[in-house]
């Protein structure tokens, strides 16, 4: 499709410029509350809120202000919040058996969300590194990260929170076949109606730094992925692990980091026109954040204009630390 446009001054494209009004009617990419997932930290104890102070803003939560943080998310149209556990040393072991365990912290986050704020739905994040001793996402024998036994554990994980009640389940941990293996599974297990959204093109990238302190994974900012997450110099790569991931059953597939790689969105996007979600991730959150304490930029609208973008670029969604505000701001607008 070419545009238009007539020689000037027959068009004048500041016309479309003018005016708040006249904006709003040529405006091509709108961000609704609908377009947000909220990842969140859960922890143990009750009536707990701690931050974390990589990230300004963000809370570690006991279960019950979970339940109340759910509740907040719903009145603000918000549609799905994605549980991370912050897992006590204590409960890490190298079987890592407390990924499955029926009432872990994300199991029991899970019921009792559903059960207090049944209209919202719940993401998880399948992988082994919140309770590794490791820090990785899969096992760990004589020095390489497993596969199939890896893959194994995280069927294991996915049933566990099925039965608890998620609606998504989110494998972040980029071993070969898991989709495939998690949505047989999920099928005879009974779970016809538990979607998959997989961590398809999930790079190994610098951005994880704040999130790996706020789930305390062990080792966390020196953790080296690069056997299981793609190399950033890969975009051809990408196509072929959705095209993968869908062939092998995901409802919906993500990009990973998210504005160090919109030209990824924008090709998975117009590659298979599959429901696309971008993760802007944690050590995005807080450059923005940081940038904005310091007054160097305008916090609100960098975080307005950056979920903008995705949109923009083909996402139908964004998981970001900004949701709650994001979605505050359009409620005042
Ligand atoms: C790990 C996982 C990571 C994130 C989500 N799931 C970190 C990693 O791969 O080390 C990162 C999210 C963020 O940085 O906000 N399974």
């Amino acid at each position: 499709m070419k545009p238009i446009i007539a020689p000037f001054p027959h068009a004048r494209p500041r016309r479309a410029r003018q005016s708040t009004a006249i904006r709003a009617l040529v405006r091509e990419t709108t961000v609704t509350s609908g377009d947000l997932i909220w990842p969140v930290f859960v922890r143990d104890g009750v009536n707990v809120e701690e931050p974390v102070p990589s990230m300004p803003g963000v809370m570690r939560r006991s279960v019950d202000r979970t339940v109340e943080a759910a509740k907040m998310a719903a009145d603000l149209g918000i549609p799905a919040i994605c549980l991370f556990p912050y897992t006590d040393p204590g409960q890490k072991n190298a079987d890592c058996t407390e990924a499955w365990n029926p009432d872990n912290l994300c199991n029991r986050a899970i019921r009792e969300i559903k059960d207090a704020v049944p209209g919202i739905a719940v993401m998880t994040d399948v992988a082994l590194d919140p309770y590794s001793i490791s820090g990785h996402d899969g096992f760990v024998e004589n020095g390489e990260v497993v596969n199939d036994r890896t893959v194994e554990a995280l069927v294991k994980m996915t049933l566990a929170q099925a039965e608890a009640g998620a609606d998504i389940i989110g494998p972040s941990d980029m071993m070969d076949g898991r989709v495939g293996a998690m949505r047989t599974a999920l099928e005879s297990g009974g779970h016809h109606n538990v979607m998959i959204m997989s961590y398809s093109a999930k790079y190994a990238s610098g951005y994880y730094g704040p999130f790996r302190d706020a789930i305390g994974a062990l080792g966390a900012l020196t953790r080296d992925k690069k056997t299981y997450q793609m190399d950033p110099g890969n975009s051809d790569e990408a196509l072929r692990m959705i095209e993968r991931d869908l062939t092998e059953g995901a409802d919906m597939v993500m990009v990973k980091p998210g504005l160090p790689y919109l030209d990824i969105c924008h090709r998975v996007k117009t590659s298979f026109g599959a429901p696309t979600y971008a993760y802007q991730v944690s050590g995005e959150y807080a450059m923005a954040r940081a940038a904005a304490a310091h007054g160097w930029v305008d916090g609100h609208q960098v975080m307005m204009e950056t979920i903008m973008a995705f949109k923009r670029a083909g996402c139908d969604g964004v998981l970001t630390y900004f949701a709650p505000d994001v979605a505050q701001a359009l409620q005042n607008a």
